[in-house]
This record gives C-alpha cells, sequence and structure tokens, in this order.
C-alpha cells in the first residue's frame, strides 16, 4: 500500500479540508468508519441489476460476493446502479441504449473518487455497453458475468432460449405446434434467473471477455445459481483490489491480440454476429485499431462448440464440458500471446484445461464443421461491408442468385410476408430495409425476417434475406447482416427494387446487386430519406450521430477516451 497517497480515491477522501469533509461525512452515512478513507484501493461495483433486465437479475446477490472479496483483500466496495439495458423488454430495441448505457457507465466511473472497477452485467447490450464506458475512462476494470439460466425444459427434453422461440413460433405458423403447447413452454424455457443459455449474444460476449482475459476464467458458463459462480466474484472482489495496486488498466490489459482472440473464439463458439459491432465500438474506445477485415481471421476456423443456434446443447452442457478453457485449449496453436486481468498470458487460463464431453466440445483435429466464421461480404449492395454467419445458415444457399422481393420498411414486412397472394419462391431473396442505425432507430434484431407463410406451409424454412439490421444471436438462417451503408443513409441497398437480380458468394466474399449503373444513378437520384420519426431527445442525438455498422455503431463523439484527472470541486 505503499502508493496510497498517489491513489486516484484519495483526490477525493484524502483532503483535510472542506472538500474532504463534504466526500467523506456524506458516505460516512452508511455507517463507514473512518479507517475505509485512509487511501486503501476503493473498488467501484457498477451494476446493472434491474427487474426490467431478468437476465441481470442474480446481479444483486454478486455484487455482495464480489463485496466480500475487495474487503477480504483490503480494499473498499462501493456499489453504483447504472441504466440497465433488457433485451426482451425494451422497445424499438435495446440496441439504441447501448451507447447511452456507455455514457451513462463512463461518466459514473469518472465522476466518482474510485480506483477499479468491476462490471456486473449480462444480458447483450450490458456486456458490450459497460466495457465501452470503461474503456474510455482507463481504470482497471475486470469482469463478472450474470451467467447462463438452467437449460430449459420442455415436455422431457431441453429448450433453448431465443432459439426455440423462433423455431416454435414457425411451427405454429405451419400448423404443427398448437398454440397451447407454445404458450406452455413459456415457462419451461426461463427456469432461474441468468441470461440466455443458448450460444446467444449474451453468451457468446462473456464468453469473448473470457478468451480477451478479462475476467477471471470460467466467468463465462458457470450458470447464474451455481454456487461457483458467487465464489467467483468472490475472487474477483480480491483480485480488483491487487489490479489497483499493480495498476493494471484497461488499456494495459487489451490489445489488438486480445481483440484477434476473441473474433478466433466467436468462430469456434458459434458465437454471434452481434460480436462484430460490440467489438468494433470497443476497439474505438481503447485506441485499437480493428477493422470489419479483421474479422476474416476466423473464416477458416472450425466449429468446436456444440450448442444452440449453431449446435444441439445448452450453455449448462458448455459448463460441465469444461467452458471457455477446455474450448481455448482446443484453439492453443492460433490463440495470440495477450495479457489478462491476472497479468500473466492468457495461456495461463486454459493450458491445464480439460474436456470432459466431446459432444459438445469437439477436438479441433475433429470439429463439427470446419470453416464456420464470420463472413465479410462486400460488393456493389454493400460497398462498406455485410456479413454472413455460415454456420448458422444452410450450406446450399451460401451460394445463390435471385430475385429481390423488397420490404420497404419493418411495417411493410410485417404487413404483407403472410399474403397467400405474396409473389415469392423459395429461391426469392427478401430485402428489408429501414432497419439500420438511423432508420429503424437503434439496428433492431430484425434481420432473420418469418418466411413468408406460404412458403412455410410449402415445408420452405430458409431463405436468403438480406437487410441492414442486426439478428439476435439465438437466432438462425442464410441471413446477410448490418449492409452498409444502411438505406436510410442512402447506401445501394435503398435503391434495390423487387424483381432485381441480386448475387450472394459467400465463398468469395461478394455480395451484388445485378442492377446497371445508369439504372442505379436514375434512382439514387430520385431517393430521398424518410423523415426521421424522433425531433427531440436521445434519440434525435443517436440519428444525427450513430456510426455505421463497420464503425461499431457508436456515436461519433465517443470515440476514444479522456484519462484526465477531474481537478474541479463541486463545492
Ligand atoms: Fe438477456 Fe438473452 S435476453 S441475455
Ligand atoms: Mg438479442
Amino acid at each position: 500500500m505503499s502508493d496510497k497517497k498517489k491513489r486516484r480515491s484519495q483526490a477525493w477522501y484524502g483532503k483535510q479540508d472542506k472538500d474532504g469533509f463534504i466526500h467523506r461525512s456524506w458516505m460516512k452515512n452508511q455507517g463507514f468508519p473512518d479507517h475505509v478513507f485512509d487511501g486503501r484501493p476503493i473498488i467501484g461495483i457498477c451494476n446493472t441489476w434491474s427487474e426490467l433486465t431478468p437476465c441481470n437479475a442474480g446481479l444483486r446477490d454478486l455484487a455482495e460476493a464480489v463485496k466480500r472479496g475487495v474487503w477480504e483483500a483490503g480494499g473498499f466496495p462501493v456499489e453504483f446502479p447504472v441504466m440497465s439495458l433488457g433485451e426482451t423488454q425494451m422497445k424499438p430495441t435495446a440496441m439504441l441504449f447501448r451507447n447511452l448505457l456507455s455514457m451513462d457507465v463512463e461518466e459514473s466511473i469518472r465522476a466518482y473518487g474510485i480506483d477499479g472497477v468491476v462490471l456486473l452485467g449480462g444480458c447483450d447490450k450490458t456486456t458490450p455497453g459497460q466495457l465501452m464506458g470503461a474503456a474510455s475512462v482507463d481504470l482497471p476494470t475486470i469482469v463478472v458475468s450474470s451467467g447462463p439460466m438452467l437449460n430449459g425444459k420442455f415436455k422431457g427434453r431441453d429448450i433453448g432460449s431465443g432459439t426455440d422461440v423462433w423455431k416454435f413460433s414457425e411451427d405454429v405458423r405451419a400448423g404443427e405446434m398448437s398454440l397451447k403447447d407454445f404458450m406452455s413452454a413459456e415457462s419451461g424455457m426461463s427456469r432461474s434467473v441468468g441470461v440466455c443459455m443458448t450460444m446467444g449474444t449474451a453468451s457468446t460476449m462473456a464468453s469473448l471477455v473470457e478468451a480477451m482475459g478479462l475476467c477471471l476464467p470460467t466467468n463465462a458458463a458457470l450458470p447464474a445459481v451455481d454456487a461457483r459462480r458467487a465464489a467467483l466474484a468472490h475472487l474477483t472482489g480480491k483480485r480488483i483490489v491487487e489490479m489497483v495496486e499493480e495498476d493494471l488498466t484497461f488499456s494495459k490489459v487489451v490489445k489488438k491480440e486480445n481483440f484477434e482472440n476473441a473474433i478466433l473464439a466467436n468462430a469456434a463458439i458459434g458465437g454471434s454476429t452481434n460480436a462484430v459491432v460490440h467489438l468494433l465500438a470497443i476497439a474505438g474506445r481503447v485506441g485499437v485499431d480493428l477493422t470489419l477485415e479483421d474479422f476474416e481471421l476466423g473464416k477458416d476456423l472450425p466449429l468446436l462448440v456444440n450448442c444452440m443456434p449453431s449446435g444441439k446443447y445448452l450453455m449448462e452442457d458448455f459448463c460441465y464440458a469444461g467452458g471457455m478453457p477446455a474450448l481455448m485449449k482446443e484453439l492453443a496453436q492460433h490463440i495470440r500471446p495477450s495479457n489478462t486481468v491476472l497479468g500473466k498470458d492468457i495461456t495461463s487460463y486454459f493450458e491445464d484445461a480439460e474436456c470432459y464431453n466431446r459432444d459438445v466440445i469437439f477436438a479441433y483435429d475433429a470439429p463439427i464443421k470446419p470453416k464456420v466464421g464470420l463472413r465479410v461480404l462486400k460488393g456493389s449492395l454493400a460497398p462498406n461491408g455485410a456479413i454472413i454467419k455460415p454456420s448458422a445458415a444452410t450450406p446450399e444457399l451460401l451460394q445463390h442468385e435471385g430475385e429481390a422481393f423488397v420490404f420497404e420498411n419493418i411495417e411493410d414486412m410485417k404487413a404483407n410476408i403472410d399474403r397467400p397472394d405474396l409473389p415469392v419462391t423459395s429461391e426469392t431473396i427478401l430485402v428489408l430495409k429501414g432497419c439500420g442505425p438511423k432508420g429503424y432507430p437503434g439496428m433492431p434484431e430484425v434481420g432473420n425476417m418469418p418466411i413468408p407463410r406460404k412458403l412455410v406451409e410449402q415445408g420452405v424454412r430458409d431463405m436468403v434475406r438480406i437487410s441492414d439490421a442486426r439478428m439476435s444471436g439465438t437466432a438462425f438462417g442464410t441471413v446477410v447482416l448490418h449492409t452498409s451503408p444502411e438505406a436510410e443513409a442512402g447506401g445501394p441497398l435503398a435503391l434495390v427494387k423487387t424483381g432485381d437480380r441480386i448475387k450472394l458468394d459467400t465463398e468469395n466474399g461478394q455480395l451484388e446487386l445485378l442492377v446497371p449503373e445508369e439504372e442505379l444513378a436514375e434512382r439514387r437520384a430520385n431517393w430521398q430519406p424518410t423523415p426521421p420519426h424522433y425531433k427531440r431527445g436521445y434519440a434525435s442525438l443517436y440519428i444525427d450521430r450513430v456510426l455505421q455498422a463497420e464503425k461499431g455503431a457508436d456515436l461519433d463523439f465517443l470515440v476514444g477516451k479522456d484519462t484526465r484527472p477531474v481537478t474541479r470541486e463541486s463545492h
């Protein structure tokens, strides 16, 4: 504790004057004695607990476990709330508010007298939003995730969050499942607190946080209600105190290599396409030069984790099979040397790992599927890029040319998709506009639009679908996402008309609108953006300042960080 005087928190609590009196005295109304202000590390516990974010409903208890660890290591823990983003509860989409959460996190950390921070998050947007905010302040930072819910159960079998919702709702539309069964599956799907127990965006982000060395090993997969998660939270509380003493800040842990390891891991776990926008946004805050093209790093990697939506098991199974340590051990030959919150190389996270179930975590030499990493697409329909997730697609559709059927916006799609006379076949390419960052606004998870009812009734379960939207990490299908520039920004997507031919060539990373340039120029000259739905408030700021998908859909003025000390007092 030799550096007590230099601690950031001492500029609040170490002063023998009016300002020090004010900072300490008001804190003492919670029963804290004098000696906790003696210069020990003050650890902020940044909590996204909320009853409206059911995925994070266990974080109050985990915060108490973190506090035990902080006290034990000689620190002083202080928990504070930030905005919480309930993926399944917020309209028009939680993604609209990810950047707002990041601002809340950043300014809360900066304005308060803390030396290090533990991020408690889990649901899809909470993890990236917290990391973006924390990266922009750059204190010692460590993550504890909510952990997945217990496996869903229905009629004696396992069902997965999200993934089985999409399946069941198509089954109901096809007349293969009764509405009564559909409704009763609701309760069995969500049996405990925690995040979606498929390899959706929440578990993907937790897995990538582990691959980046931003949490303690095994954090990603331990079930939310497993006592070992509380023990891990306790150990995390101990570790953050040491990180403050070592001055191991966010940017000393996270470099380009950590992002590369996340991209490699994302391929092998069959992870969410949403990881692309989130990692790009986090990299923008840290100051790491990460581009959409860097995601091709994972393209030749095999699928090793047999979890929904790319496989059949769930996160509990992944945990019991060995979790991320066992998975990373399979990838050892690809993993880049990189630092971690332990101050040791990432190999220390998995060198002693074992796999306990080869039907859940496959060996690198005998994978589930070869070459499944996300593919980046470019071409006349997506000059700045688009992405597709081959592990969740129908292999035959990955190379496909067909006629477009265009929906101008989400209302158009919902009103017409089930029309019996919709002029589409299984060869048609469905195109949805107006669902990008500016367009919706907030780039919602609607890219996996439903298959038209008349085709569902014929047994069609997948088609090529293209949009500027995202899709849920729990979803599947041959779905081209994040097309940029988005339609609302005047990208070529805005110019597509029903009947145009489109060519998807996943093998060569191409997405082409097969319309002559002169014709497109004429359409461009006649194109008008739709008047924005929001004229005031955060949403209007968002629409004005949001960056496109290939930049992580952050707000332009949030990119980068500000690590200067705050010197002015409040009184
Ligand atoms: Fe919160 Fe899936 S909805 S993690
Ligand atoms: Mg989601």
